[in-house]
């Protein structure tokens, strides 16, 4: 029984974009080398976990995955566990002893060992790879891809800024980018395999500079989208620093670029913005979001926002509130702060919010931020949107699920579309996450 399924393997994502494309690295190293891909895990001989370490809440949940594996272990005794990315990297080998199910660790510089660490760890012992490699950009790798619709495409890895908060610099080390020949090569095989979107993704996507001719972000997202005309052209995360006209206007200029910008601010107070070394005060940051208006006045705009960071005050707080009524993003992701041990902040300033006063922060923040999105959805109630179908409903086969170029989900009767398609669809109702309508007909 075993041995049938011993070159067979089944990852476990956690984490950002980045992670989930990086998932399909390592799923393309494992088969190049023979490994089999398995539906489930209990089908799986190698049970491979590509982790994220940005919170500590992300760090529990793996937590639990290794206690279940560890007994699964014991009734199975060939079962290989992996763990790689952004834990292993960070708490390194001192994992091995917290977590007897791991057989071994790679960090995201070193995804092309894992082959070779399972056939190690079939002779025995527990093994690690966690070296830095900031010439790694996994050029070649043909990553294998979830779903035919939407693909991602990594242009650069690691993040050269020292936020005070992030473990991500401790993670996936330097800045890198991905040649712009090499990421041009690989939007012409998905625009031949009938993609329809494509998503550029980086920890700093806008810091992108080739090595070579030294192209800008800009530069690589009008080639990009000149190059797939038909298809949706999105990217994400960007840091405020790096939104240069130059890259407004290419978004302004191309049609199939989507008129909609991820822009984490993590808080509305200029004191907190230092503290956190975020390296631009907030009318910096608001003065890069007058210029994203002006030049795209239907942008939709999306941000990351942290409560009860080290030091923060009842007014830096309520400036943050502040922030999210005057810009009125159109969502947000929303975290309490944890501390990462290592950090910047964790070796100089003290996490001194206390928990309930975090948590009722973030409450504000999102009771906020849920009002704000409800009324901006209220608002497309009765336009035309046109939507990318992207699979069905979770609700009903008779209905799909779709996003508008803002990346609003819109769930819309099913009629005779499929996934894959764009149609125009009228919206007639709306909550805080998601608008419900029916195509129309041109
Ligand atoms: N605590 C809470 N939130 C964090 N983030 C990053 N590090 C932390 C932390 N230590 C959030 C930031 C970032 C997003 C990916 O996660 O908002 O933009
Ligand atoms: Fe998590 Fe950051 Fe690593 Fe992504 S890069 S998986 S968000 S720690």
């Amino acid at each position: 029984m075993r041995a049938e399924r011993g070159n067979t393997f089944f990852i476990h994502t956690f984490g950002c974009q980045m992670n989930q494309a990086d998932s399909g690295i390592i799923a393309s190293l494992l088969q190049e080398e023979g490994y089999v891909p398995v539906e489930h895990e209990a089908e799986a001989g190698i049970v491979l976990l590509n982790t994220c370490a940005v919170r500590e809440n992300a760090v529990d949940r793996i937590e639990h995955f290794l206690q279940r594996l560890h007994g699964q272990k014991k009734r199975d005794k060939g079962l290989i566990v992996g763990v790689a990315g952004c834990i292993p990297q960070y708490q390194r080998e001192k994992m091995f002893s917290l977590y007897p199910a791991i057989d071994f660790l790679a960090g995201p510089d070193t995804y092309r060992t894992i082959p070779s660490l399972v056939e190690q760890v079939r002779s025995g012992g527990k093994l690690s790879s966690l070296e830095f490699n900031s010439a790694e950009t996994y050029e070649g790798v043909e990553p294998v891809r979830q779903g035919a619709i939407s693909a991602f495409v990594p242009v650069m890895r690691g993040c050269n800024n020292m936020c005070a908060y992030c473990v991500v610099p401790f993670t996936r080390g330097r800045e890198r980018s991905q040649p712009f020949r090499s990421v041009i090569l690989e939007v012409q095989k998905l625009v031949a395999s009938a993609y329809k979107e494509i998503t550029l993704i980086g920890q700093n996507v806008n810091s992108y500079c080739d090595a070579e001719e030294g192209y800008d972000f800009a530069a690589l997202l009008e080639a990009v989208s000149r190059e797939a005309p038909s298809l949706r052209i999105r990217f994400t995360t960007s840091h405020p620093k790096d939104i240069s006209e130059s890259l407004v206007r290419t978004i302004a200029s191309r049609p199939n670029i989507c008129n909609s910008i991820h822009l984490p601010v993590q808080s509305g107070s200029s004191r907190m913005l230092g503290l956190m070394n975020r390296d631009h005060t907030i009318e910096e940051y608001r003065d890069k979001i007058t210029l994203i208006r002006s030049v795209i006045p239907d942008v939709a705009l999306s941000t990351d926002i942290i409560a009860g960071f080290c030091g923060e005050q009842e007014e830096d707080h309520q400036a943050s509130l502040d922030l999210l009524s005057d810009i009125r993003f159109d969502s947000a992701y929303m975290f309490f702060y944890s501390t990462r041990p290592g950090t910047l902040a964790a070796r100089t300033l003290e996490d001194d919010v206390p928990e309930p006063v975090k948590k009722r922060r973030l409450q504000e923040i999102i009771d906020l931020q849920n009002r704000i999105s409800g009324e901006l959805f209220h608002e497309a109630i009765g336009t035309v949107v046109e939507v990318l179908a992207e699979s069905e409903s979770r609700r009903s086969s008779e209905q799909l699920m779709g996003r508008t170029a803002g990346n609003r989900a819109v769930v819309f009767d099913r009629e005779n579309y499929q996934p894959g398609d764009l149609l125009n669809v009228i919206i007639t109702g709306a909550t805080s996450a998601t608008l419900t309508g029916r195509p129309i007909h041109p």
